[in-house]
């Protein structure tokens, strides 16, 4: 079962350049959740973050009671082992198969005999569909199998958190599509702490359970998908209409001129009212996703702190399941049917 990660202040600098500060969140175990945010604003560095590759200056990442900043190093190197990683690049090694670069971290971290990596390997290769292609290089295969074939590597040490760095950034929307309802898969499976860094508006409309985002070197908001999607916060709508009319500019931030210009003068296409569409099901044939039911108490738990919009959102989530009555406490807050 998957396993929270709670952040708690972190501060990220290279040298003078500041990255982001006074970064808070927890992602809830086994729980899906999806970090956007303009190029350049640190998503990837908070990744590393979070396994301990890099070391922000400030701030704490505590996973089982181990702080992944200032933990020793042999404690830190033991809890990196729950991580599955999946890189913006995938990462494959050239000159091996799929099928040897997915044994790797078996081979690397465990002392498993062949005949067992042979079983994980292709049981993995066989949950993300690419049965067939083990004896081939990467340089042989489309860069969507690639990307599948990262995300089997990913998975080989039974992770507990998973992290994917832009599963998507390649692919068509199909392959898309089917990426979302993979993620998904995978958590109905392993039921896996899951954050997926994204830029891919439909990954993040269908697959998480929790959004983020991060502009301007602080995180703009983390929780329940419902408050982001309902957010009326200029670099939340501007991100999700994928406009340029507002803060966020080519640069990643537009200076404080241009953006007065621009309220000025509103040229721009109008905002779209956003719909919150349902979130993805496991396939049929799968376990139902055991976070759901962790997520509905928390959510609800939580609904008096939420902004009006979110609370009526999640409200409609939770009416669509039939088998569900709101409790009486927060009926009273709702909009009134
Ligand atoms: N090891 C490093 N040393 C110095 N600066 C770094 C290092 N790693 C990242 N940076 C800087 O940190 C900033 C954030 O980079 P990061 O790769 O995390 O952005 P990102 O949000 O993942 O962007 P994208 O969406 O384009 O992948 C960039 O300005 C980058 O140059
Ligand atoms: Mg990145």
């Amino acid at each position: 079962m998957g396993i929270e990660v709670v952040v708690e202040g972190l501060t990220m600098s290279f040298g003078k350049q500041n990255i982001w500060q006074d970064v808070t969140l927890t992602l809830p175990a086994g729980e899906v959740s999806v970090m956007l945010g303009p190029s350049g604003t640190g998503k990837t560095v908070f990744l590393k973050s979070l396994i301990g590759l890099l070391k922000p200056q400030k701030g704490r990442v505590l996973i089982n009671g181990v702080d992944m900043v200032s933990s020793p190093e042999r404690d830190i190197y033991e809890t990196r082992k729950l991580f599955g990683l999946m890189f913006q690049d995938g990462a494959l090694f050239g000159s091996m198969t799929l099928f040897d670069n997915i044994a790797f971290p078996l081979r690397e971290h465990t002392r498993k005999r062949e005949s067992e990596i042979r079983r994980i390997v292709m049981e993995r290769i066989d949950l993300v569909g690419l049965l067939g292609a083990e004896g081939k290089l990467p340089g042989e295969i489309s860069g969507g199998m690639r990307k599948r074939a990262g995300l089997a590597r990913a998975l080989v040490l039974d992770p507990q958190i998973v992290l994917c760095d832009e599963p998507d950034s390649g692919l068509d929307p199909v392959r898309t599509a089917y990426l979302s309802q993979l993620l998904i898969d995978l958590n109905a499976r392993i039921d896996a702490t899951m954050l997926i860094v994204t830029h891919n508006l439909d990954i993040a409309a269908t697959v998480p359970d929790n959004m983020g985002m991060f502009f301007r070197r602080n995180l703009v908001t983390f929780g329940p998908r419902e408050v982001l999607l309902t957010s009326d916060e200029p670099v939340v709508t501007q991100f999700l209409a994928g406009r340029r009319e507002g803060p966020i500019g080519m640069s990643e931030e537009k200076d404080a001129a241009l953006l007065a210009a621009e309220l000025d003068n509103p040229a721009g296409r109008p905002a779209l009212p956003r719909a919150i569409v349902p979130q993805l099901e496991p396939s049929p044939g799968l376990p139902p996703r055991a976070a759901v039911a962790r997520r509905r108490e928390r959510v609800l738990g939580m609904l008096d702190r939420l902004p009006h919009a979110a609370q009526a959102a999640i409200r409609d989530t939770y009416a669509r399941d039939a088998a569900y009555t709101l409790p009486q406490r927060t009926r009273i807050t709702g909009s009134g049917s």
